[in-house]
């Protein structure tokens, strides 16, 4: 079952997000709680763990890649979830979600075409428009009634006239935790028709949505031009450093062309532990992704609670997916330089820094909520007894 107590300590000091150098170079200190890598700080599901215990005490490791059983148990678990309705034959595995868009940029693009991102969107996606040689240009999303919304004249003049050749989309948007509706998709969909533009869609978070919110995957929107990063069982099931990457598309012939260049390079090959892990999550999973969903939706409404009644000078977009919450400190007051030091020295708080995703405005930050409610309360207490000693 769902357990809430946090993964061990002692291993956790190893983790990337505890790294005390890391933490030193970005917040000055590494007296700090991690909410800044979009990872979960529970143990993973039993099948999982039981899945991967079998296979260590098997002690063999042959050549063993049953992606049949993958793909079926991930088209399975979203046509329950989400209605999707994905033939398992068209998915191509790939080592990771950030390895699929390096290798979809390259297999789709030349040197020196754009590549259109929507920012403040997901850091590495800029880093590896880049390093492919590629030119990143940003269709920034805007504020409008509270939420980010899509600027659609922004998007068809870039595709008019900014030599793009992919729309890298994240849906839900990380960091802005915004889960696209059908009708902004279709808005999408029907400008990149009009230019032919490839959308390539990470939805490596899809199935964290909350309540009353649905999942559309660009799979849905019957665009013959598109290609979803369907995910990995990365930030649903807590998977990060072991999970696979999984592209799809419904389009023969774009499938047979990745299939060709992940084959050529022998990338399709997974690993007993990934592959296993998988399966057991998809197939045996659900009933801890629920409730772990259910914990984490908790945590999202106490943070607005909590900030609406005793902190309403930092704003916060409510995040319809995703376990990342997007804050806006400017309503505090505090040049930027006081604002990192009332974060991470004195709320002992390692959040994101907005600019990592393209936002210039030092106010904003991102914080990673899949983390014990206990720990998120605390911290919270301790930001607003900070403010008010400030204050005093
Ligand atoms: C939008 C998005 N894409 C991809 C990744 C990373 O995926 P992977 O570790 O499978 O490469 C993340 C991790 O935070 C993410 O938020």
């Amino acid at each position: 079952m769902f357990n809430t107590e946090p993964a061990n300590k002692a291993i956790s000091n190893k983790f990337i997000k505890s790294d005390s150098q890391m933490l030193n170079q970005i917040y000055g200190t590494d007296d700090v709680v991690p909410y800044w890598i979009a990872d979960m700080e529970f143990p993973v599901a039993s099948p999982i763990t039981q899945a991967m215990q079998d296979l260590v005490h098997r002690e063999t490791y042959s050549y063993e890649f049953d992606s049949e059983t993958v793909f079926k148990a991930i088209a399975s678990w979203n046509k329950t979830r989400h209605g999707l309705n994905l033939n398992p034959t068209h998915f191509v595995q790939v080592p990771g979600v950030l390895s699929a868009i390096a290798l979809l940029i390259r297999e789709f693009s030349e040197a020196g075409d754009s590549v259109l991102i929507q920012t403040p969107v997901y850091h590495q996606f800029r880093r590896l428009i880049e390093s492919a040689g590629r030119k990143s240009v940003n269709n920034t999303l805007k504020i409008e009634d509270e939420h980010y919304v899509m600027d659609f004249v922004d998007f068809e003049h870039q595709l008019k006239h900014g030599n793009v050749k992919i729309v890298l989309l994240c849906n839900p948007h990380n960091p802005v935790g915004r889960v696209w509706k059908k009708a902004e998709l279709e808005q999408l969909v029907a400008i990149a028709r009009k230019y032919q533009t490839l959308i390539i869609s990470d939805e490596v978070h899809g199935d964290i949505v909350f309540e009353g919110v649905a999942f559309t995957s660009i799979t849905e929107l019957d665009y013959d031009n598109s290609i979803s990063i369907i995910g990995s069982p990365a930030k649903n099931f807590g998977l990060n450093s072991i999970a696979n990457g999984y592209i799809y598309t419904d389009n023969t012939e774009l499938k047979d062309k990745i299939k060709a260049t992940v084959n050529s390079m022998s990338l399709d090959h997974s690993n007993a532990f990934t592959t296993n892990a998988t399966i057991a999550a998809y197939q045996q999973g659900e009933k801890w992704f629920d409730a772990f969903l259910t914990y984490t939706q908790k945590n999202r409404n106490w943070m607005l609670n909590f900030l609406q009644v005793n902190l309403p000078g930092i704003k916060v977009f409510a995040p319809e997916g995703t376990n990342q919450v997007w804050l806006d400190f400017t309503g505090l007051g505090l040049q930027s330089a006081e604002l990192k030091t009332l974060l991470s020295q004195k709320s002992k708080m390692a959040l994101t820094p907005g600019t990592w995703f393209g936002e210039p405005d030092e106010n904003f930050y991102r914080m990673n909520f899949a983390a014990p409610l206990e720990q998120i309360k605390a911290s919270f207490e301790l930001l607003l007894a900070e403010i008010e000693k400030a204050n005093q």
